[in-house]
């Protein structure tokens, strides 16, 4: 509750005790008033029965008002403070029921005390048929939502799947008459206890590592074991899906176009699966697009697209030379050698946030960005620090690359970015035909070396380029 909402009741109480205290006073004070004023309006004893009839009334609210002060001390300071949570709202009810009907009993038997109370409801049979009918789907819901806070088989936060109808959503509330559920379209749905109970109930709790399933094909001449390990390595890098168990991939069918795949993964926030379950299918693309992986989608026009692949392909190779000419240590390459280093250049796409390099990982390869913007990232405890931001044109990896050290840093596409790899044998062909190249890259790595020392809060690095120079001729054996 609200600090203003709790303020605004606690006047509504405060006036409500007040008036009720007045009405009863004022009754007491001019009780013989009050009796003639009735007598010239009533006969008989029927203006006693109404004075104890608004006396009954007027002590029945403050018994109303006690049990509400009584379960607000109660619930909402005693046990929150104990127990650091709030009360179930059922177990808090059941508390103000009891509690008003004793105080109502004892009242009741004070103003009338011929009158037996027990004797009055039992023995009118007529009443209890009524009474029985009236409530008979309140009570079913009543007991049910006793049997629900006894079994305790959800909570609230915890999602769950109700019934054939599979009413799916988190769990908002537990009341005495029904289960309030926020589904993914963001609807309300009040399913009540005595159906529930009668419900098969899929319950996903909010402390548990639940875990979804996405499938996935592709075609017969892919490999699987490249297919599971790529698919895997993606999927355990997507944001909520959980790093304490790592994704199960498995072939579930040799189905009639293709190898049929499901992979298995644990999310840490299960009520956010369905953003996590499309961005597993997007990073699923991703990967197979860098891994030349194709789904099994049936291809009717074959020759047509043959023909078009082929077109596609040699604009592709026109790009691919435009861009590395354009990159600055490139610009001293021959046509014949940019366009050969075009061919042996790999292209591969990166989703937004993922990783391109790994620092600590060993690599043989550096990278030029084609289309996009990665970052370079230090990590320090845990937390990650920008060092410098490549876009279009630049290249990165060839610390790794040239000098056969572990990876310096973590680089990270910040958008969608494609990026053309060089491997060991293409920097090795250029270098033997391009000696000023090596020394181009010896100064670029020195300063990255700075950048990266700066970054790290280290003590100065002094210009290495010569170490380096050397380093990266003994490592290519030039
Ligand atoms: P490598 O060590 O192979 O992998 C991480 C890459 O990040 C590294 O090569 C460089 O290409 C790049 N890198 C490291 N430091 C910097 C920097 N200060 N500025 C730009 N790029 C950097």
């Amino acid at each position: 509750m609200s600090r203003s909402t709790f303020k605004s009741r606690f006047v509504l109480f405060a006036f409500a005790t007040v008036t009720v205290f007045l009405a009863l006073y004022g009754l007491h004070t001019f009780k013989e008033t009050v009796r003639s004023l009735l007598a010239g309006r009533m006969a008989g004893n029927t203006q006693d029965n109404t004075f104890l009839l608004i006396q009954l009334i007027l002590w029945a609210v403050v018994a109303y008002l006690a049990v509400r002060a009584v379960r607000v001390l109660l619930f909402e300071l005693v046990f929150r403070l104990r127990r650091g949570y709030e009360a179930p709202t059922l177990v808090k009810n059941i508390f103000s029921i009891v509690a008003f009907t004793i105080l109502f009993v004892v009242i009741f038997n004070r103003l009338y005390p011929g009158v037996n109370l027990g004797a009055l409801f039992t023995t009118s049979a007529i009443f209890g048929v009524i009474l029985g009918l009236a409530l008979q789907d309140t009570l079913g819901n009543f007991f049910a939502g006793i049997s629900l806070h006894a079994d305790r088989p959800f909570q609230v936060g915890d999602v769950i799947a109700v019934g054939a109808q599979k009413h799916t959503g988190v769990v908002e509330s537990i009341s005495w008459r029904a289960i309030k559920i926020r589904t993914f379209q963001n609807h309300i749905v009040l399913i009540s206890n005595s159906s529930a109970a009668k419900e098969a109930i899929e319950v996903c709790p909010r402390n548990n590592l639940n875990a979804r399933l996405v499938y996935f094909n592709t075609l017969y001449s892919d490999s699987p074991a490249k297919a599971i390990h790529i698919v895997r390595e993606s999927v355990r890098e997507a944001e909520n899906v959980s790093d304490k168990i790592t994704p199960i991939v498995r072939i579930r069918n040799l189905g009639e176009s293709g190898i049929e795949y499901e992979v298995k993964y644990w999310l840490d926030d299960y009520a956010r699966y369905n953003d996590t379950d499309a961005l597993v299918r997007q990073r699923i693309w991703y990967a197979f697009r860098r891994a030349r992986l194709t789904f099994n989608f049936p291809t009717r026009t074959v020759e047509l697209e043959r023909k078009s692949r082929h077109s596609v392909m040699e604009s592709d190779q026109g790009a691919l030379i435009e861009r590395l000419s354009a990159v600055d240590i490139f610009a001293p390459l021959s046509g014949e050698e940019t366009a050969t280093l075009a061919q042996a250049s790999v292209r591969h796409v990166f989703a937004p946030s993922e990783t391109v390099i790994r620092a600590g990982d060993a690599g043989s390869s550096m990278f030029v960005v084609h289309h996009g913007r990665v970052q370079v990232q230090l990590t320090e405890n845990g937390q990650s620090r920008a060092v410098a931001v490549l876009n279009d044109g630049d290249f990165f990896g060839e610390m790794a690359l040239l000098t056969g050290e572990p990876r310096t840093a973590n680089v990270v596409a910040v958008e969608e970015t494609e990026v053309l790899e060089i491997g060991h044998e293409a920097m090795k062909k250029l270098f033997d035909t391009n000696p000023d190249l090596v020394e181009s890259l010896s100064h670029i790595i020195s300063e990255r070396r700075k950048g990266l020392a700066d970054h790290a809060e280290g003590p100065d690095v002094a210009d290495e380029s010569d170490g380096i120079l050397a380093s990266i001729k003994r490592f290519f054996r030039l």
